[in-house]
Order: structure tokens, then C-alpha cells, then sequence
């Protein structure tokens, strides 16, 4: 098969390590790829919102299969122009990526297909949680506790556009479960957590993500079953019903209450840093398994072989992510982390003058496996002691509270 990777960032690196192992592939494209993609596959330097020069380049490459890593292109309408035009894609089309793109149209599904989710109020009174409806690059939600922190957040939600979703504020600990689906039928990767705080404790602003681990103890594959049967499957059905079938990977950000588990949010693809934990945990071939499902082909009772051990990743950034990244500082030590059995996936890296160097907020994923979470948290850290870049920073605590369980 010829593939054609769109993104450029940690998810799209691991996707594009994880593609490269299949038998079945015969060439890896990405656009616009990384310096680390660049090992894998041939870069091409079409941005993800250049549609236009995504459908030509397809079109010149004769490609089997595009995957779409990001959301902004999928909820502008990407999957739909390559569909169109006879272009096999697995992402979803825009009117199933606005389970992500729009919370009011996420909670309209999940109320019509008796999803369990927060409860959506009708006036805002704190305690609750306010959500800009549209994309916001996870900025858009506010939790308010106190009166004061409503009225900010409702400043916060509002400046993304009026409209705004209040609901009800839940506790519990947090969890991604990826479905990978064809329009009908969806398998389930391993469950993972990420760390969405800057610092160590869950303390500071929300950043793109800091770590993550996978699987989530607890979350068998029997659990994730479950999930999928309860939360992915009504939710296919409900936007198969309004015609807009979701292909691709439907990513339910779940919190685990005392109550059962509630649906806090839909993403229409990977997410990132989740996919560098999960996907080397999946010894299975994922490119024939994104073909299929963007075939409309996927079995009905399809299930991966359960998990074998564990990983975690270990986010290093700039010195004053998430306010500022950095640029053109440079990186050393990547080939003793991955002689040391690490991955280090580029998040945000550029060549200068064939020098590797920092380019963006999160800079490098390094991640481990082991036998369990706390034989991979050691590995990884052990591993990112060894990449070295000034101002490199890095929370201390991935995985730990889940590797003494
Ligand atoms: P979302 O983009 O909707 O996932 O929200 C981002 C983050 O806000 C989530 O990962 C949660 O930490 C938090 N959050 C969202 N909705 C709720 C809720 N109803 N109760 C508590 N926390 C929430
Ligand atoms: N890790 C959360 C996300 O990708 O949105």
C-alpha cells in the first residue's frame, strides 16, 4: 500500500513508526511531516490546510490510503474532498467531525442515543463546567467552583463566540478510550490517561498534554468492551442515522465517577499524547486495520489481542510551555534514549544547517514499554535523562500514582 500521513506532530510520528511496520506497506508519505517522520516516510511540504495541495499530491502519489492525524482539516471538510474525489481516507467527513468540532451538536448525539454524560443546565450557577461550542485547542473549557470563577469563565467561553455549553461539574479520574471505526462497526485500542496540567501534582494551565500511560489498570479489555458498548456504538448508530457515518478514530474522553462512567468530550481522531503510549503497546498490524475500517470493512465483533505489558511517555518542552515554545535551540542525546530502548517521537523539531533543534512548545515524546506501568515509567525517564536541550522541562510525575497501584 501507498500512505499518505497528514500532521506533523508526536501522534503523527508514532502513527507514522507504527504504519512503517506493516507488511503491507509498500510507501510512506507524509504531509508536512517532522525531521523524525522524515526517517520513516518521504516529506512533502503541503500544510494540513492546504486541501487543494493535499487532493494534488494524493492524486500524484497514486495513494492507497490518507490518514488524517489533526482535527482542523477533518472538521473543515479534508476526509470529505478526498472521498469525493475517490481518494480511500481514514478520518472522518465534517459532518461526523463535528462530534468534535461543535460540544452543542456532541451533546445533541449523546442525548438522542442515551449516552451517559454531564447534564447539561440551563443556567449557569457555580458549581459547573462552561465550554465554548466550537474548536478551541482545548482552551474553551472552563471549571468553575466559585461565582468568580464563572464569570471569568463565561468571559473565557464567550470570547470563542457566543454560543456556550454549561453543564454539570463531575469528579473522578479521567480517561481516553479510541474506538477505530468504519461508519458501523468499531475495535477498541488499549484505555489511556494523559496529563493535561503543566506541572507536577496536576497544578498550572492546561497544556496540549505532558504524559501519558496506557493501559489504565482497572481498564481491561473486557472494561473497554463495555465502553465501547455503552458510549461508541449507540453514538455510530445515532450518526449513521443522520447520515453522516463516522470513519475513522472516535476518541471518548470519559471521567470515571462514583455514578458510572460520563462522556466529558468526542474527538474525531488520535489523541495526542495518548497514541505514543498506546500504539506500541498493539502488536497488530494498524495500517490494515485503518485500511479496512476506511473500507467499510471492519468485522463486526473485530477485537485487538489484549495488551501485552505497558508504556509510558514522558513530554519534553519548552522552557515556558504552554505560555511561549522555543526555536533554534539545540537537541542532543535522541540516539542514546533510543539505544536505551526508548522511542523519542518529535512533537516539535526543525533542521537547521543539519542540526536538529527545537522548534515549538512540546519538543520530544520520549516513550517506554515494559512488563508493567513502573517498569515503563523507569525506562522513560531513564531514557529522558539522557536528551538534553537548554531549557528542556518535563513533569516528574507520569504514571506514578497508577505504577504503585
Ligand atoms: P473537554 O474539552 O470537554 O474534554 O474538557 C477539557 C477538560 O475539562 C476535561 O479533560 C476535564 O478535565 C474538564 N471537564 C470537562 N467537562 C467536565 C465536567 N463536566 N466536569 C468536570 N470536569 C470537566
Ligand atoms: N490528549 C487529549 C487530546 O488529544 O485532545
Amino acid at each position: 500500500m501507498r500512505v499518505l500521513l497528514i500532521g506533523s506532530g508526536g501522534r503523527e510520528h508514532a502513527l507514522a513508526w507504527s504504519i512503517a511496520r506493516s507488511p503491507a506497506l509498500r510507501e510512506l508519505h507524509a504531509a508536512p511531516g517532522s525531521p523524525g517522520i522524515a526517517a520513516l516516510a518521504t516529506c512533502h511540504p503541503v500544510s494540513s490546510d492546504d486541501f487543494e495541495g493535499l487532493l494534488g499530491l494524493a492524486g500524484a502519489l497514486d495513494v492507497d490510503l490518507v490518514v488524517v492525524g489533526p482535527e482542523a482539516p477533518l472538521v473543515a471538510g479534508l476526509g470529505d474532498l478526498l472521498r469525493h474525489s475517490g481518494v480511500p481516507v481514514f478520518g472522518p467527513g465534517a459532518e461526523a467531525a463535528r462530534i468534535e468540532g461543535s460540544k452543542s451538536f456532541a451533546k445533541d448525539v449523546m442525548e438522542a442515543a442515551g449516552v451517559p454524560t454531564a447534564r447539561r443546565l440551563e443556567d449557569p450557577r457555580a458549581p459547573c463546567v462552561v465550554k465554548a461550542d466550537g474548536l478551541a485547542a482545548g482552551k474553551g473549557v472552563v471549571v468553575c467552583r466559585t461565582d468568580e470563577e464563572l464569570a471569568a469563565g463565561l468571559e473565557v467561553a464567550r470570547s470563542y463566540g457566543d454560543s456556550v455549553v454549561i453543564e454539570e461539574l463531575l469528579e473522578g479520574p479521567e480517561v481516553s478510550v479510541f474506538g477505530i471505526c468504519d461508519g458501523v462497526n468499531v475495535v477498541a485500542l488499549p484505555a489511556a490517561q494523559d496529563f493535561k496540567r503543566a506541572f507536577d501534582g496536576d497544578e498550572g494551565p492546561n497544556t496540549g498534554g505532558m504524559g501519558s500511560y496506557a493501559p489504565v489498570p482497572g481498564l481491561d479489555a473486557a472494561a473497554v468492551e463495555e465502553l465501547l458498548e455503552s458510549v461508541h456504538r449507540p453514538v455510530l448508530r445515532e450518526l449513521a442515522r443522520r447520515g453522516a457515518p463516522f470513519v475513522g478514530t472516535l476518541f471518548a474522553g470519559l471521567m470515571l465517577t462514583d455514578d458510572g462512567p460520563r462522556v466529558l468530550e468526542f474527538n474525531c481522531r488520535f489523541g495526542d499524547p495518548e497514541t505514543q503510549s498506546i500504539l506500541p503497546l498493539v502488536d497488530h498490524d494498524l495500517l490494515e486495520v485503518l485500511a479496512t475500517a476506511a473500507a467499510g470493512e471492519l468485522a463486526a465483533g473485530a477485537v485487538f489481542p489484549e495488551a501485552d505489558g505497558a508504556a509510558v511517555t514522558v513530554v519534553l518542552a519548552a522552557r515556558d510551555y504552554p505560555t511561549t515554545g522555543d526555536r533554534g535551540t539545540p537537541i542532543d542525546g535522541i540516539a542514546e534514549a533510543e539505544a536505551a530502548g526508548a522511542l523519542v517521537f518529535h512533537a516539535g523539531t526543525a533542521l537547521q544547517g543539519g542540526r536538529l533543534v527545537t522548534n515549538g512548545g512540546r519538543v520530544l515524546n520520549v516513550t517506554a514499554s515494559g512488563a508493567d506501568l513502573a517498569e515503563a515509567r523507569a525506562r522513560a525517564y531513564a531514557a529522558a535523562d539522557l536528551v538534553r536541550f537548554d531549557g528542556a522541562r518535563r513533569r516528574e510525575d507520569i504514571a506514578l500514582a497508577a505504577a504503585g497501584r
